[in-house]
């Protein structure tokens, strides 16, 4: 048993919240502790006091077993250690800053993208179906399971409508959207397998309001907002999470023509509440975030990462 006090002498005014929380403290934290204080709620005690009272607290904390389970709970929580990611689009932009980030939280990540080199990773163009196929039988041999599968590769064509041809209509589609339809399709046995599958998905703001990016390019990411909901229902059964990131303007060699233009840029940003454009880590790291086991409980989310974009009525 672990009794605390001490002696209530004058000056510092927060004797109320202390007590009431240090109470509150040593009964979530160590049941066997007996907080014992000789001033009532409204005395006033002294700052030598009060520091000598949060020192107590902070080692009863840190010395608490219990505690102890919770902090392992914690990092694991926050942690990918041991977890296998897929990455489509991984050589540059979001993709490139998704794939790091998932491996400084301790992923083991598998790069794909038409001009892939080096290990790590393979060539594959995701509108390919051989190339799929290939893809899938060298992850299944490889690691047997998948538990990340982020599907990035993607692309623009900000063309009207009526100055699209059917090939660009059809490049948007098979790209931005039956690629992403076949990846979750083909890589659901291996996510399944794994216990707790997650697929995050990278769409756009595109998908929800006029952007002027081009009607099919905003189709496609409305298609794979709804693809994310309705498989986010169908597999929760098999414990996978399926997610959506939807960025506005973020500084990608995607973009880069619009965002160094700089009388465009000061358009985006007079209409972003943030005021600025975002850079591909900080879509890396909602990514990351829908991947960890933090979010264990989110699913058929899109997640908005767009400065405050979508929020701005006027
Ligand atoms: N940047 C933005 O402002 C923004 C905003 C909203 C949504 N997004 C979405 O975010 C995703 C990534 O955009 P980003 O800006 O990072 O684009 P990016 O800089 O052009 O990078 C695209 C990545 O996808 C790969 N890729 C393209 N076509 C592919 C294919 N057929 N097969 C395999 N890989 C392919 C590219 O590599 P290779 O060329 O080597 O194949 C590259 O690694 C896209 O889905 C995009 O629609 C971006």
């Amino acid at each position: 048993m672990l009794r605390i006090s001490f002696e209530s002498t004058k000056i510092f005014p927060l004797s109320l919240v202390l007590t009431t929380a240090s109470t509150a403290l040593c009964q979530v934290l160590r049941p066997d502790t007996i907080f014992q204080t000789n001033h009532s709620p409204n005395d006033e005690i002294s700052y030598p006091n009060f520091l000598h009272l949060l020192r107590e607290l902070i080692n009863i904390f840190l010395t608490n077993p219990q505690n102890e389970n919770t902090q392992r709970k914690m990092s694991d929580h926050w942690s990918l250690k041991g977890k296998k990611a897929l990455v489509t689009g991984a050589s540059k932009g979001i993709g490139k800053a998704a794939a790091g980030e998932l491996e400084s939280l301790g992923a083991e990540v598998f790069r794909v993208s038409r001009d892939f080199r080096g290990t790590g990773g393979m060539k594959c163009d995701v509108t390919v179906e051989k190339d799929r196929k290939k893809l899938f039988e060298r992850i299944s041999n490889d690691w047997g399971k998948l538990d990340i599968l982020v599907n990035n590769a993607g692309t623009n064509n900000r063309k009207h409508i009526l100055d699209s041809s059917p090939q660009d209509y059809s490049e948007l589609v098979d790209l931005n959207m039956t690629s992403v339809f076949e990846f979750c399709r083909m890589f659901h046995p291996l996510l399944k397998k794994c216990g707790h599958g997650s697929i995050i998905n990278v769409t756009s703001v595109a998908a929800q309001t006029s952007v002027g990016t081009g009607a099919a390019y905003a189709m496609t990411k409305s298609a794979i907002d709804q693809l994310t909901r309705y498989l986010s229902v169908e597999w929760a059964k098999d414990n996978i999470r399926v997610n959506a990131v939807a960025p506005w303007y973020i500084r990608t060699p995607l973009t880069s023509k619009y965002v160094t233009n700089d009388e465009f840029l000061q358009r985006i940003c007079s209409r972003t509440p943030m005021g600025r454009i975002g850079e591909p880590d900080e879509v890396a790291s909602a990514i990351a975030f829908l991947a960890l086991p933090a979010s264990s409980y989110i699913t058929g989310e899109v997640l908005a990462v767009d400065g405050g974009f979508l929020k701005y009525g006027f």
